[in-house]
């Protein structure tokens, strides 16, 4: 269903190939991040080719809810839906069911919960979610877990990595009975396991241990980014790693800055995902070769130049500093536009770089020369 070749490695570092039946993905990726089938800030599944996305993401828990998976499905999964041929991983809820709907109630069976839209009752569990995501049609599902905030105490994340672990099983079982369904989409979807245990070590490598042994196709770190600090994430994902397989890939969920990023993939990590640069340049925040500035700022007012010098991306060809401020300024939409487009392209950019730096042997060096010119505003 994937084949994940390793091409090369630097330290801990990977460069790497996964194939799927939507296409190739060079590793170290990052993801594009549309929750409803769309990237926020009116970006089309068309500009994703331009701006050189490989992957996009969608979220389970918001197309359950709109305009409902049925739906998708009956118009022929996600990938017709949105017009995108490429790879997609949908995430299985288990974030955003945490994060977004109110009133929960967690079960041994899964989670009863109200829609963040209309507080309509729902339960979630790991065969529903299984089933979402089956009918979307994803390339890749992501197992249905519990995102356990930092700090936890021991004795609740032990309970709750155990009934993650016992999810994981019931997962994979309905995986593999919905793709032996006629009716099933992509028959070929594939899951990723997720790895929890907050920020305690010995925790998080005897969860590994256990996944591990399930044979998935690729391995999530979660509950990461949920409230520790960047030195506590950077160790658990140091400790996890090892133990994770050496032919599969690694993916670390909600991740996050270029600094972290450049962080992780030193630790081991291939796949990445974060609503971090869409968000913010739908405020104006954009990311450059010296770090983030914000276009609010009245000294752009008079700027002739590109947001970043030397960037390729729709934004930065055509347009000025000036020109996007004014537009923020005036409330249309074009700004928040032109400054995703930006912002993802950067971040697309980025990977492209780590891989050529793993390719010619030199990523350390490259890390270290992007950290300084960032200057800890990226
Ligand atoms: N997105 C960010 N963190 C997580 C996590 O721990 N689990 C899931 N399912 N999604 C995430
Ligand atoms: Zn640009």
């Amino acid at each position: 269903m994937g084949k994940y070749t390793l091409l090369k490695k630097e330290g801990s570092a990977r460069r790497g190939r996964f194939e799927t039946v939507h296409g190739t993905i060079e590793t170290p990726v990052f993801m594009n991040v549309g929750t409803l089938a769309a990237i926020k800030g009116a970006v089309s599944s068309m500009d994703l080719k331009e701006i050189r996305c490989q992957v996009e993401l969608s979220n389970t828990y918001h197309l359950h809810l709109r305009p409902g998976d049925d739906v998708v499905k009956e118009l022929g999964g996600l990938h017709k839906f949105m017009n995108w041929d490429r790879p997609i991983l949908t995430d299985s809820g288990g974030f955003q069911v945490f994060s977004l709907a109110g009133m929960r109630k967690i079960k041994e069976e899964g989670v009863y919960f109200s829609s963040h839209i209309d507080g309509r009752k729902i339960f979630m569990g790991p065969e529903e979610s299984m089933q979402i995501q089956s009918n979307l049609a994803s390339t890749i599902a992501m197992a249905f877990d519990e995102c356990i905030p930092n700090p936890s105490t021991r004795e609740y994340v032990i309970g709750s990595v155990a009934r993650t672990t016992r999810w994981l099983e019931r997962c994979k079982t309905e995986v593999d009975r919905l793709n032996s369904l006629e009716t099933t989409i992509n028959r070929n979807q594939m899951l990723f396991g997720i790895n929890q245990g907050g920020v305690y070590n010995d925790i998080r490598i005897e969860h590994a241990k256990r996944i591990v042994d399930m044979d998935l196709d690729g391995y999530a770190i979660g509950g990461l980014a949920v409230g520790e600090t960047h030195e506590e994430m950077y160790d658990v994902i140091e400790n996890v790693t090892p133990h994770l397989p050496h032919d599969k890939p690694i993916y670390l969920m909600g991740v996050g800055l270029p600094s972290n990023i450049l962080e992780a993939v030193d630790r081991g990590v291939d796949f990445f995902d974060c609503v971090l640069p869409a968000r913010n340049g739908r405020h104006g925040h954009v990311f450059t070769k010296n770090g983030k500035i914000n276009l609010f700022n009245k000294k752009f007012e008079l700027d002739g130049a590109p947001i970043d010098e030397g960037c390729d991306c729709p934004a930065c060809r055509n347009y000025s500093r000036a020109y996007i401020r004014h537009l923020f300024k005036a409330k249309e939409m074009l700004a928040m536009r032109l400054c995703v487009l930006h912002n993802l392209y950067f971040y697309n950019k980025l990977m492209e770089e780590i891989r050529a730096a793993l390719d010619g042997g030199y990523f350390k060096q490259y890390k270290k020369q992007k950290l300084e010119e960032w200057n800890g505003r990226a």
